[in-house]
């Protein structure tokens, strides 16, 4: 797997630094009001974790799955949830947790359903942001690193299925990854 890296984008202390930092902007925003987070499956996963550890406010937490768009030629914006939340959201504080928004088309259409389920409020935290490639306008409230054009994996991020469980952000070599 390490042989397969380009190089390392972001390492493991840079994220668990940035994720501090995070933190403390989230718990001065909500002011101590309990807040649900709600992970977009699978990518997530180590982001959620170690987020929710460092943040200083009642959480609670859900997941939801959604199919993505299919192959990046195809920004069709056609999304379906594979698994729904477990429990309803209405009056509540919702943050979704996102690993990166790149063309904005998954969270532009959660951000839609979810909002017809009457939150308190509704607000994004994604640990990427990769603006160059929006289609749909997101608000961004809270996020970790920009990053320009580049596809990477690690820390919950995939190719085809793999290298998420690398503990840093990085991309691949061009012939196991020409994305
Ligand atoms: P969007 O709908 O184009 O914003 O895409 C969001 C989803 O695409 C993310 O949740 C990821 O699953 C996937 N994705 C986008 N960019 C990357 C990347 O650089 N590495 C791995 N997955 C990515």
């Amino acid at each position: 797997m390490l042989k397969d890296v380009e190089e390392v984008v972001f390492s493991e202390a840079q994220i668990q630094e940035r994720i501090k930092k995070l933190c403390e902007e989230i718990a001065d925003a909500y002011e101590k009001k309990p807040v649900l987070l709600v992970g977009i499956l699978k990518g997530c996963l180590f982001f959620m974790a170690d987020l929710m550890r460092k943040l200083d406010i009642p959480v609670a937490i859900d997941f939801i799955s959604v199919s993505s768009y299919g192959p990046s030629t195809e920004k069709t914006g056609a999304v379906k949830i594979l698994k729904d939340l477990d429990t309803p959201i209405q009056d509540k504080h919702v943050l979704i947790i996102e690993d990166v928004v790149d063309t904005g088309l998954t969270l532009g259409y959660l951000l839609r359903n979810l909002k017809e389920r009457s939150p308190a409020s509704l607000q994004v935290c994604s640990l990427l942001d990769k603006p160059d490639y929006r289609i749909v306008g997101i608000p961004l409230q809270f996020k970790g690193f920009e990053l320009g054009k580049k596809f990477v994996v690690g820390y919950g991020l995939d190719y085809q299925g793999k290298y998420r469980h690398l503990p840093f952000i990085a991309s691949l070599k061009k012939e196991i990854c020409p994305l």
